[in-house]
């Protein structure tokens, strides 16, 4: 798919076929995220693929009960690996770069999830701490919840600030 049209097609979509996602789209989605950018290409992220039934319920309590992020066949976190990108980058890469590595990387997942027909929903509002119990790991930060499946709603266009707005030209 072309990309702008990759980009017009994208909607948020939280209502979830049961349809199992094909092992190659899963595949395709996986390497093109990991051709994302990242500072000074360390990659300071981690991705935990969750298909577990009960972890994803669990992941959905721990969301406030958003209970879609369940239905999706798959639900990748992505996890900003503070240590990683410290390693290199010391306080910057720890509070800043591998946030914005697992932040970019979950955005190359939704646009490549988009161009092979499927749908996803960008979930930010979760209990940190228990994100990180279901994932059982304590030095990772879960940064956003990422559930793609085949989408059971019609999707809406949802508006945006005018342009006038937004850039500010100086
Ligand atoms: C950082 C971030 C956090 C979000 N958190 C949630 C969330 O917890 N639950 C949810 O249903 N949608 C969440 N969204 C999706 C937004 O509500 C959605 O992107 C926005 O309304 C624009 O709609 P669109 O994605 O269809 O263009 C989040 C999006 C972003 C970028």
């Amino acid at each position: 798919m072309e990309f702008e049209r990759v980009v017009k097609n994208r909607h948020s979509i939280r209502a979830f076929q049961p349809k199992e996602v094909e092992e190659e789209k899963i595949k395709k989605i996986l390497e093109l995220t990991n051709l994302a950018p990242s500072a000074g290409n360390l990659q300071g992220y981690e991705i935990f693929l969750v298909k577990d039934e009960k972890k994803k319920i669990a992941l959905a309590d721990a969301a406030l009960g958003q209970d879609f992020i369940a239905e999706a066949p798959i639900v990748p976190v992505f996890c900003a690996n503070p240590a990683r990108s410290a390693s290199r980058y010391a306080s910057r890469g720890r509070d800043l770069y591998s946030i914005q590595d697992a932040t970019i990387a979950c955005s190359f997942a939704m646009l490549a999830a988009t161009s092979l027909g499927l749908s996803s929903c960008w979930v930010g509002a979760f209990d940190e701490e228990e994100v990180k119990r279901v994932l059982d790991i304590k030095h990772l930060k879960p940064v956003a919840i990422l559930p793609i499946g085949y989408p059971a709603e019609k999707p809406y266009a949802t508006g945006r600030r005018s342009l006038k707005d937004l850039v500010h030209e100086i």
